[in-house]
C-alpha cells in the first residue's frame, strides 16, 4: 500500500478540505466581489471525481474530510456524494463534516445526517436582518436561521463561524457568544484573510482577534480549554455561557506549525496551503492516469508544501497575497 502522508517538515496530514463548488447564492463583501465570474463546469470536478480523490486521500491515512466551497450545499447532488464519501466511516475515515452558509441547509440536514455528518459549521457573520443583508450582499437572515434550527432538529452539533469586522459586526460579538450559549452551538471567531480581489479593501474591515479577545475578557471569563478538532482555532470555554469559543489567528498568532491539512480545489488543484499559489494538478492526474497518477501527484504536493503562510493585512491598496478566491480554494 502507499505510504501515509507527511511533508518535509514532518507534519502528518490527516485532514482534507474538498471544494466541491466555487458558487455561491451570497456575496459576502469580504470573500467575493459583487461581480463574481465562476469556473466552466468542464473545469470543475465530477461528483464521481471528487469521490474518487476523497476515497485515494482515505487509503492514505487521511481521517477527516471536510466539504467546503463556494457553498457546499448549492452543489447538484452533494447529498449522493456525502452518501458515497460516508461510506468510508468506521473504514480509515473518523468524521466526515461541512461548512455552509445554512441558506439550503433545511433542505439537506437530514440527508447529512443520514450520510454520517454530525457536526457542521455554519457561517453566520450578523443576526441584524438588514446588516447580514449588507454582509452577504443577498442573504436573508430568516432563512439561514431556519437552516441552523433545522441542522440542530436533525441532530447535528452546530460551529458558527463569525469573520471579525471592523464597524460591521464589532459590537455583535459579545451577543453572538451568549446567543451560541443558549444554543449549545460553539462558535469560532476569524480574521479575515488576505484572499483574492474583492470590491472593499480589507485593511477597513480587519480586526486583531488579541484586542478582541482583551475585550472580550472585561465582560467574559475565558477558561482555558484543550478541546481541538484538529483545526487551527484555539478553544476557551466561557464561564458565563458554558458555551465554547474558539479563536482562528492567521495574522495576530500563527498556528502552520500544527497543519495537517490539504486543500483540493474545485477544478482539482491540490493545494497545499491557502496563503500560497503553488499547487499540483490532481484533475490532469485523474483524466490522465487513474488512481496511481494520483497517488504520485499527492507525493509531489507533500514534497512542496511550505512551513507556513505569509499573510499580513499590508495596507490600503496593497494586493491581496493570493490572487485564488477562498471559495474556490475551499474556505
Ligand atoms: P473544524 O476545526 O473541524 O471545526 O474546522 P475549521 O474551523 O478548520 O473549518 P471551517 O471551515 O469552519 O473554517 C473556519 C475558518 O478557518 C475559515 O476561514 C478557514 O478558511 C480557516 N482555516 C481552516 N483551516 C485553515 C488553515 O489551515 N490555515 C488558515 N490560514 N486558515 C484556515
Ligand atoms: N478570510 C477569512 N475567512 C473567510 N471566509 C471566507 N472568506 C474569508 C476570508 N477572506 C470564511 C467564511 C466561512 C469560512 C469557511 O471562511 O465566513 O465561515
Ligand atoms: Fe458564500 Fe461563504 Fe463566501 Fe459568504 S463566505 S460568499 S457564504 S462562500
Amino acid at each position: 500500500p502507499a505510504p501515509s502522508l507527511s511533508d518535509a517538515f514532518g507534519r502528518r496530514i490527516s485532514y482534507v478540505r474538498l471544494s466541491v463548488t466555487d458558487r455561491c447564492d451570497l456575496r459576502c463583501r469580504y470573500c467575493m466581489s459583487e461581480a463574481m465570474s465562476f469556473l466552466p463546469r468542464r473545469e470543475v470536478l465530477t461528483l464521481e471525481e471528487l469521490a474518487e480523490v476523497a476515497n485515494a486521500f482515505v487509503t492514505r491515512g487521511v481521517t477527516r474530510i471536510r466539504l467546503t466551497g463556494g457553498e457546499p450545499l448549492a452543489r447538484r447532488g452533494i447529498d449522493d456524494l456525502a452518501r458515497s464519501i460516508g461510506r468510508q466511516i468506521g473504514q480509515g475515515l473518523e468524521e466526515l463534516t461541512l461548512t455552509t452558509n445554512a441558506t439550503r441547509l433545511a433542505d439537506h440536514a437530514g440527508a447529512l445526517f443520514d450520510a454520517g455528518v454530525r457536526r457542521i459549521n455554519v457561517s453566520l457573520d450578523s443576526r441584524d436582518p438588514d446588516r447580514f443583508r449588507h454582509i452577504t450582499r443577498t442573504g436573508d437572515l430568516d432563512q439561514v436561521l431556519g437552516g441552523i434550527e433545522a441542522a440542530r432538529a436533525a441532530g447535528l452539533r452546530v460551529k458558527i463561524n463569525m469573520v471579525a469586522l471592523k464597524g460591521l459586526n464589532e459590537d455583535e460579538i459579545a451577543p453572538m457568544i451568549r446567543w451560541c450559549g443558549d444554543r449549545g452551538f460553539d462558535l469560532t471567531l476569524i480574521e479575515t484573510m488576505p484572499l483574492g480581489v474583492v470590491d472593499e479593501d480589507r485593511t477597513d474591515r480587519y480586526l486583531p482577534l488579541d484586542g478582541v479577545r482583551a475585550r472580550l475578557e472585561e465582560c467574559f471569563t475565558f477558561v482555558p480549554d484543550t478541546h481541538r478538532t484538529g483545526g487551527p482555532a484555539r478553544y476557551a470555554r466561557v464561564a458565563e455561557t458554558g458555551g465554547r469559543i474558539g479563536f482562528i489567528t492567521p495574522l495576530t498568532d500563527n498556528f502552520c506549525e500544527g497543519c495537517n491539512r490539504l486543500r483540493v480545489t474545485i477544478d482539482g488543484k491540490l493545494t497545499m496551503c491557502l496563503g500560497h499559489e503553488d499547487h499540483v494538478d490532481l484533475k490532469k492526474a485523474l483524466r490522465g492516469g487513474g488512481r496511481a497518477a494520483l497517488d504520485e501527484a499527492i507525493d509531489e504536493a507533500l514534497r512542496l508544501k511550505p512551513r507556513r503562510h505569509h499573510f499580513a493585512i499590508a495596507g490600503r491598496g496593497a494586493a491581496p497575497a493570493v490572487s485564488r478566491h477562498m471559495s474556490v480554494t475551499g474556505g
